[in-house]
């Protein structure tokens, strides 16, 4: 080997030890900066990280699964019921006179039965209530006109259907 080889590898594997030494040095360096740094403690904050890696279709297991669950499918019923009439409370004359009902029955519109012996309370004696609620629900044509389903309303619900049929029966004797 040449004599400027050696002064070379020599040279060389001097400034390969300063570069690692100097690597060293960042790291350490780097490590302690890290260890000053705070980190924010504000619970919204934490929640949002929750709230953003939470899975999609959650999994639940045991009895706190079951709690858990529980409490997921109140909150997806609470969440349902505020998209219906009425708070999906089932008070038949409130959903009559508040919904759209009273619009076609109380004056007779377009030929529909009004809550009189002889309107409403003819069919329930026809039919019987049950019929009445089917087809007030599922919506119809008669001799008479057109009944829309649900009365043109399609979010309330069945309960609801029943709950307002069975008092306009009540109240056309
Ligand atoms: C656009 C007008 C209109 C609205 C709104 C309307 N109805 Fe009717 N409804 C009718 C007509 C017309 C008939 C009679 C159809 C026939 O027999 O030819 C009828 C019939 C009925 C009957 C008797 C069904 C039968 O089998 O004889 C019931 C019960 C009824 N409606 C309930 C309701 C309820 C409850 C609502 C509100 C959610 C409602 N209707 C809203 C027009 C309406």
């Amino acid at each position: 080997m040449l004599n400027h080889d050696l002064v070379f590898l020599k040279r060389f594997s001097m400034l390969l030890v300063f570069l690692g030494a100097l690597a060293l040095g960042l790291i350490l360096f780097a490590h302690y900066l890290n260890g000053k740094v705070v980190y924010d403690k504000d619970p919204g904050t934490h929640q949002n990280l929750l709230d953003r890696i939470a899975p999609v279709g959650a999994v639940y297991a045991g009895a706190t699964g079951a709690a858990a669950q529980a409490a997921a499918a109140a909150a997806a019923a609470a969440a349902q019921t505020a998209n219906v009439p009425f708070d999906g409370r089932t008070d038949g004359a409130e959903i009559f006179n508040n919904g759209p009902c009273t619009g076609c029955h109380t004056a007779g519109v377009g030929g529909a039965p009004k809550l009189d012996a002889a309107g409403i309370g003819a069919r329930v004696a026809q039919q019987g209530v049950e019929e009445l609620i089917k087809k007030a629900t599922e919506g119809f044509t008669g001799s008479a006109g057109v009944m829309p389903a649900r009365g043109g309303n399609p979010a309330l619900t069945d309960d609801q259907m029943k709950a307002v049929v069975e008092w306009m029966a009540s109240q056309s004797k």
